[in-house]
């Protein structure tokens, strides 16, 4: 029986597991092909570590956080042989096409996997919501409503003690996270990378609202941000950038432009963790079966991806391009209710 492989790669997503089942579940269904599970991301391919997968694996997987298979940062063209370990891997487990769920970093590995002959199908996945060619991904539901309900809590607390308090939310690049729960959770400014509010600018909101009366302001920063002082971010194992606590560096500036006690929470990986919310449960199903359906149909160097309310597939080309950035439009009504 032919075989179709599955990885989770790069950083994980409140929805994998979903992924998963779906795929499992569809191919099953289909009843022409087996489905192998590769652990721990591209380290899978390259060590030759997989593992059979069948309806009882995944049963009752679609609402649980992390992945059944692990994932990893490892990268076949930095950290090993390129296409050679992996070949073998595909050939000893008779695995015809692979497909990978994973975020901008890993879709570019597969496109580079796919010139030299892998048969892909990716499938997006990120919590910072800006891989290009898609409208949406999973995951992105989940760290936004964890993110709100942070928000909402800090704003309360602030308020008994007349602080400014600062959330700190993912996003390595781009702002998405920090816009739509900002603006769910009423914040009294966002900074994000791609529109950068200067701090005297905040300040001048800030101040300006407790003139008012207001007794607390919440500003969502993302982790992403230009920092106050340039300095190289650490690196983890596989040299990928360790982002978090850029909001310590600005906290006491702006402490210094208001005259007010301010306060940080860095939400890290709280907003990946745990359960998937039910629109990320059903997106990523979606996706997932969209996923198998191409694998069986022998596409490849594809991409599926959400159209308004649609799942299409587009080449794995365009999920590679420039990530996407939070629009002005977006931005612009989440500042209507700055301050
Ligand atoms: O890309 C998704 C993401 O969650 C980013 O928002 C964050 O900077 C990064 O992954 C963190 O990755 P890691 O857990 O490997 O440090």
């Amino acid at each position: 029986m032919s075989v179709i492989g599955i990885l989770t790669a790069g950083g994980d997503c409140p929805g994998l597991n979903a992924v998963i089942r779906s795929v499992v579940t569809r191919v099953g269904a289909a009843g022409s092909h087996e489905v192998v599970g590769i652990k721990n991301g591209w380290q899978g391919l390259m060590e030759d570590d997989t593992r059979p997968l069948g309806q009882e694996d995944v049963r009752g997987i679609a609402g649980t956080g992390g992945t059944i298979l692990g994932t990893s940062r490892m990268d076949p063209y930095v950290h090993g042989d390129g296409f050679a370990s992996i070949r073998k891997t595909l050939a000893h487990n008779g695995i015809d096409s692979v497909i990978v769920v994973g975020g901008d970093g890993t879709l570019r590995t597969a496109l580079h996997l796919a010139d030299e002959g892998l048969k892909v199908i990716g499938v997006p996945k990120t919590i910072d919501n800006d891989i290009a060619a898609t409208d949406v991904s999973f995951g992105f539901d989940t760290a936004v409503q964890i993110a709100t309900d942070a928000i909402d809590r800090l704003k309360t607390t602030a308020e008994s003690h007349n602080r400014v308090m600062l959330c700190e939310v993912m996003g390595r690049t781009k702002g998405w996270i920090a816009v739509h729960a900002g603006l769910a959770a009423g914040a009294d400014a966002i900074l994000i990378p791609e529109h950068q509010m200067p701090l005297e600018e905040v300040a001048q909101v800030i101040r300006s609202r407790h003139r008012r009366g207001r007794r607390y302001s919440v500003v969502v920063v993302a982790e992403g941000v230009r920092p106050p002082r340039a300095t190289p971010p650490p690196t983890d194992a596989f040299g990928f950038d360790r982002l978090g606590g850029v909001a310590y560096q600005i906290a006491p500036e702006l402490e210094a432009l208001t005259g007010f006690e301010t306060r940080v929470t860095v939400l890290g990986h709280i907003q990946r963790g745990g359960t998937p919310t039910a629109t990320d449960r059903v997106l990523a199903t979606r996706l997932g079966a969209a996923a198998a359906d191409l694998a069986l149909g022998g596409g490849e160097r594809l991409m599926v991806a959400v159209h308004s309310t649609r799942i299409e597939a587009v080449p794995l080309e365009a999920g590679v391009a420039e990530t996407r950035g939070v629009d002005a439009q977006l931005f612009e009504v989440a500042r209507t209710f700055f301050g």
